[in-house]
């Protein structure tokens, strides 16, 4: 157990979303990004990267989706300049194929005589780039290409979240899920253990009114060791800004959230 974890708190940089939290997310925490298709899951990664490497911190952005000019180019849709900090070597976008990481683990654990022994440091964090934040994008995505067998993919988020733990690394780790998880069904799928293992989950919601109109609204459902505000607020993404979250009011009128 690393000793520093949960003493310092770090801040997203996501304008309003930082009001939500008495002092910030706790240093060294995994925290689960979830939200259907195009909630903003993405969006809200490459902001909270970007601003990381604002305040210095070597970051990485694992894309098992999209490729890295695609990121590089929705970065600077919302007016940022990722090259800045690639340069500066505080920014790594790299894209997985999550085949390769799927049929590493195989290997390794066909190779070991116990499982719990396989070593994630080669399956999946580059060796020369030593990050202090590390965002997934996404743990479906590697799911997917473990179909069939769910056994290995508990195996190797266990060894994955273990790892960011033992190096103290922040780690964003972003989930799609079919529906808002806050109205307590009880999920019986993979991404059940991935639940259990994270310190925090923040839910991003696409919003239905009932007048047709639709909207955005992100919520943290858990953070350990943190005081948060418990509550479903507004949010947009604009064009040159990113993620802006209305931290202060209530979602209001005729709606519903998916
Ligand atoms: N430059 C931009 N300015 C304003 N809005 C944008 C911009 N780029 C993307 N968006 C909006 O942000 C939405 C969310 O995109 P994002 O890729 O972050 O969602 P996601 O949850 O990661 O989606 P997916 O499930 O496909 O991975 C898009 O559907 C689009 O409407
Ligand atoms: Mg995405």
């Amino acid at each position: 157990m690393n000793k520093e974890k949960g003493e310092k708190k770090i801040k997203t940089g996501i304008p309003g979303f930082d009001d939500l939290f008495e002092e910030g997310i706790p240093q060294g925490a995994s925290v689960l990004i979830e939200g259907g298709p195009g909630s903003g899951k993405t969006t809200f990664c490459l902001q909270l990267a970007y601003n990381a490497c604002k305040s210095g911190l070597r970051t990485l952005y694992m894309s098992f989706e999209e490729p890295e000019y695609r990121l590089e180019s929705h970065m600077k849709g919302y007016g940022w300049e990722p090259e800045k900090y690639e340069k500066e070597g505080l920014l790594l976008l790299k894209r997985f194929n999550a085949l390769d990481i799927a049929r590493s683990v195989e290997a390794l654990l066909s190779e070991a005589k116990r499982e719990l022994l396989i070593d994630i440091q080669p399956v999946l964090i580059p060796e020369d780039f030593k990050p202090d934040l590390v965002c997934i994008d996404s743990l479906s995505a590697i799911s997917s290409a473990f179909s069939g067998e769910e056994s290995r993919f508990r195996i190797y988020m266990e060894q994955l979240f273990r790892y960011l733990e033992a190096h103290n690394i922040n780690s964003f780790l972003v989930r799609e899920v079919a529906n808002p998880t806050h109205v307590g069904a009880v999920y019986v799928e993979t991404g059940e253990a991935v639940s259990f293992l994270s310190d925090g989950i923040i839910t991003l919601y696409n919003v239905i009114y009932s007048d047709g109109r639709r909207g955005r609204a992100i919520e943290i459902l858990k953070m350990r060791g943190e005081d948060v505000k418990r509550k479903i607020v507004a949010a947009e993404i604009l064009k040159n800004k990113g993620f802006v979250v209305y931290s202060s009011g209530q979602l209001t009128g005729d709606y519903r959230l998916t």
